[in-house]
């Protein structure tokens, strides 16, 4: 039995504790916002926060965060600015490392709400998209800096 608080609700799950993260949140919560890219903490599609930090979950065992406050796509609110930005700026073309990259530029704002070009790059490194859209991504998130 391990307990986790996603989202803001805690969750009491009969669930091996080595079992990573993103598939107790995907397949046992039935949130399938975040992503499964490469399971090998390459590509950034399995980012959520946790204690407010974008972290990778798909090797991450869901006992290790327990007490921590786990947040994932679905939980970041709809009128929160990168979303809105996201929108503005009409950033995902086939969408799928989306819901990481938001993850990670939000963790980036919430830390440097006014970041510079470098630590833009920086932060969302770890994240990739196999469509090629950085540069609308850099531009949302400057939108998201200026609107937050
Ligand atoms: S699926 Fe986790 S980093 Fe690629
Ligand atoms: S929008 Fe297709 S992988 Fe990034």
């Amino acid at each position: 039995m391990i307990s986790l608080d996603v989202n803001g609700t805690v969750h009491r799950l009969e669930v091996d504790p080595e079992t990573p993260l993103l598939w107790v949140v995907r397949e046992r919560l039935g949130l399938t916002g975040t992503k499964y890219g490469c399971g090998i903490e390459e590509c950034g599609a399995c980012t959520m926060h946790v204690d407010g930090m974008a972290t990778k979950t798909c090797q991450l065992p869901a006992g290790s965060v327990q007490g921590k406050k786990i947040l994932t796509i679905e939980g970041l609110p709809e009128d929160h600015p990168v979303k809105r930005a996201w929108i503005a700026e009409e950033v995902p073309q086939c969408g799928y490392c989306q819901p990481g990259m938001v993850m990670a530029a939000a963790a980036l704002l919430a830390a440097h709400p006014r970041p510079t070009p470098a630590e833009v790059d920086r932060a969302m490194d770890a994240n990739l998209c196999r469509c090629g859209t950085y540069p609308r991504i850099r531009r949302a998130i400057r939108r998201a800096a200026e609107r937050s």
